[in-house]
């Protein structure tokens, strides 16, 4: 069956950390051929520069100031490491230092302040500008990309999404406390759904979808078929 999207398509992916918004959007961009972006990485990128530089995360037009400075890119190759793509910040290789706790612990501070999102939505929407892309996060189908072709709210319950978290990390040979990290991912959650600025939340017309119980693969195919028309 011939697709129904638009030849230079965009398709929005959002929801809470560990939802699996990231694999899933490699797998549908990969599928259909599009450019991924995962704009989390770049407010991390810009998280690890702030906190490396010592830029206080209250400084909002400090972290302006960086984030015109650090040419944040996320690029779809690099070295095979394990990583999903690479991330570079004022011409470092961030990649795995944006994974850090202490990352984890201050983006959502950092990607709070407007004029930060301000920044970062600008840059993202002209990268979307040439279509074919899949971008992930919390703000894609509500502001990035308000006219997405298709617009995903990937969902999943929060013990799950704990447990991925604690598998990603533990493959890494990263020592995990699963309750720990349940805490801090719902304290995340609560931070991104409750700010002022562009929280996290579904777009009228965002299709919901709940990853709980479902592989990797059947939500690539179930956004897929969307794409193609097949499935409403
Ligand atoms: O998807 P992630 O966990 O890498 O995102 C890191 C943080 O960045 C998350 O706590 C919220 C923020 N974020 C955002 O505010 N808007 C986006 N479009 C993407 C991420």
């Amino acid at each position: 069956m011939g697709r129904t999207m638009p030849v230079a398509a965009t398709i929005a992916i959002d929801g809470p950390a560990g939802a699996g918004k990231t694999v899933v959007g490699q797998g549908v961009a990969r599928a259909l051929e599009y450019l991924f972006l995962d704009t989390g990485a770049m407010y991390r990128a810009l998280t690890y520069l702030a906190l490396s530089r010592g830029v206080a995360l209250d400084d909002e037009a400090a972290l302006v100031a960086l984030a015109r400075q650090a040419s944040i890119d996320v690029l779809p190759d690099g070295p095979a490491d394990g990583r999903p793509y690479t991330v570079m910040a004022a011409g470092e290789d961030v990649t795995w230092q944006i994974r850090s706790p202490a990352v984890n612990d201050s983006v959502s501070i950092v990607s709070a302040w407007p004029a930060v999102r301000r920044e970062m939505v600008r840059a993202q929407a002209r990268l979307a500008s040439r279509g074919r892309c899949v971008l992930a996060g919390r703000d894609i189908g509500t502001v990035v990309l308000p006219n997405a072709d298709l617009k995903i709210f990937l969902v999943a319950s929060l013990e799950e999404r704990a447990r991925r978290r604690a598998h990603e990390l533990a493959a890494r040979g990263e020592v995990v406390d699963e309750s720990a990290l349940r805490a801090a991912i719902a304290a995340r959650d609560a931070l991104d759904s409750g700010r002022a600025a562009s929280p996290l939340k579904p777009a009228a017309d965002a299709h919901l979808l709940d990853s709980t119980c479902k592989t990797v693969e059947e939500v690539v195919a179930a956004i897929v078929a969307l794409a193609d028309g097949r499935a409403g």
